[in-house]
């Protein structure tokens, strides 16, 4: 397969990890023969600083053109610490999303037995973790109208939602949830919102044409609360772009760090593959931020566009890493390996899927990832 490919390292540790993923994609185009071409774009605060705007035409362009565009992470230090800045980094990948059409929003959240140790929660509690958040990424409280009075002691950030938008997301949730564990769980605040009442309404009537899922509905008060007392109940979690934003950081966390998350926006006719987690500012540079969100999305890709067996290499690729200890700090504080480490780890180990993980631990500890 051909396919052309849009890069967006953005801003903070998005370089780093966006550099890795690639690592792993050549990988799987040269053991699976498939040709991907890479572009290069610039998103957010550096493209404030070399353009003027954090999302340049040619940026909407390349992504436009391209079969799917892969993001790092947006946002700085100075505009995080500058709350009155009125052109923001966001704000590109805010209109990215828009632009592209990206309603769905994808976030698997997966507990990797290898890996069980470092969740902060308790093995017997988050084994099994395997749930899917559907998160609306182009409506809601991120795009409504934004206002402040004029004397600047007042706000307000319009939440707005159709019909439609809760239609083709739920859609898709259903489907998903009837190819998994046929549960769906439909989080809101309808006991205030009139948005959530609404989004209620849509996935109770369209929940009839999907009988053998069961549909269940939960504040997202309580939901914070379920999600972290008993993660295994949770199949396939729809949710607005809002709640689905805070739940998912939730999500990573309970599976062992921010730095493992990935996820898939998808549209009618355009796609995106980017880490949940921000941009990790004070990582920059210094080689230990965890690539492994950035590569999980590209297995995620390679998923989308039918490579079952490409992205399940890269998964394969990534738990032997995990269990060989390969781990950034975020989840080993102890360990000595870095970014550029595991992400060369997880490329190497590609090419030999049927290796049954049979490497040499001593070369590993020297640092080279050699197979015997
Ligand atoms: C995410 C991020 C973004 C969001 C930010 C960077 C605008 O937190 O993808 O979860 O809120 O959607
Ligand atoms: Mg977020």
């Amino acid at each position: 397969m051909q396919l052309k490919i849009a890069l967006l390292g953005g801003d903070g540790i998005g370089p780093e990890i966006v550099a890795e993923s690639v690592k792993c994609l050549q990988a799987v185009a040269e053991t699976f023969n498939h040709t991907f071409i890479f572009s290069k774009g610039i998103m957010g605060a550096i493209a404030i600083e070399k353009h003027g705007t954090p999302l340049p035409k040619e940026t909407l362009d390349l992504c436009a053109n391209s079969d799917v565009t892969l993001s790092g992470t947006i946002g700085t230090l100075e505009y995080d610490n500058n709350p009155d800045a009125k052109i923001r980094p966001e704000q590109g990948l805010l209109q990215l999303r828009k632009e592209l059409g990206l309603f769905a929003n994808v976030r698997p959240v997966k507990m990797f037995p290898e890996i069980i140790k470092h969740s902060p929660l308790g093995k017997d509690l988050v084994r099994g973790t395997d749930f899917e958040i559907y998160r609306e990424l182009t409506g809601g409280i991120y795009y409504g109208e934004k206002k402040v009075s004029e004397d600047g002691t007042s706000a307000s950030d319009l939440c707005l939602y159709t019909e439609k938008e809760i239609s083709r997301i739920a859609h898709r949730a259903f489907k998903a949830a009837k190819r998994r564990r046929k549960k769906l769980t439909l989080v809101d605040k309808a006991n205030v919102l009139e948005t959530s009442r609404l989004w209620r309404r849509v996935v109770k009537t369209i929940s009839t044409s999907y009988p053998d899922v069961t549909l269940e509905c939960l504040y997202i008060d309580n939901a914070a609360v379920q999600l972290l007392l008993n993660p295994t109940s949770f199949d396939v979690l729809l949710t607005d772009n809002m709640f689905g934003d805070i739940l998912s950081d939730q999500g990573s966390v309970i599976i062992g760090s921010t730095g493992l998350l990935p996820s898939a926006s998808i549209g009618e006719y355009h796609c995106m593959f980017e880490p949940v987690h921000g941009s990790y500012p004070q990582a920059k540079g210094k080689n230990i931020a965890n690539p492994v969100a950035s590569i999980l999305s590209t297995a995620l890709l390679l998923e989308h566009f039918g490579l079952k067996e490409e992205s399940k290499a890269v998964i394969a690729s990534v738990r032997k890493s995990f269990k060989k200890k390969i781990l950034t700090p975020d989840i080993l504080g102890s360990s000595k390996y870095g970014t550029d480490y595991v992400g060369d780890f997880i490329a190497d180990h590609i090419t030999d899927i049927d290796d049954d993980m049979n490497m040499n631990d001593e070369n590993i500890g020297l640092g080279k990832s050699t197979i015997i």
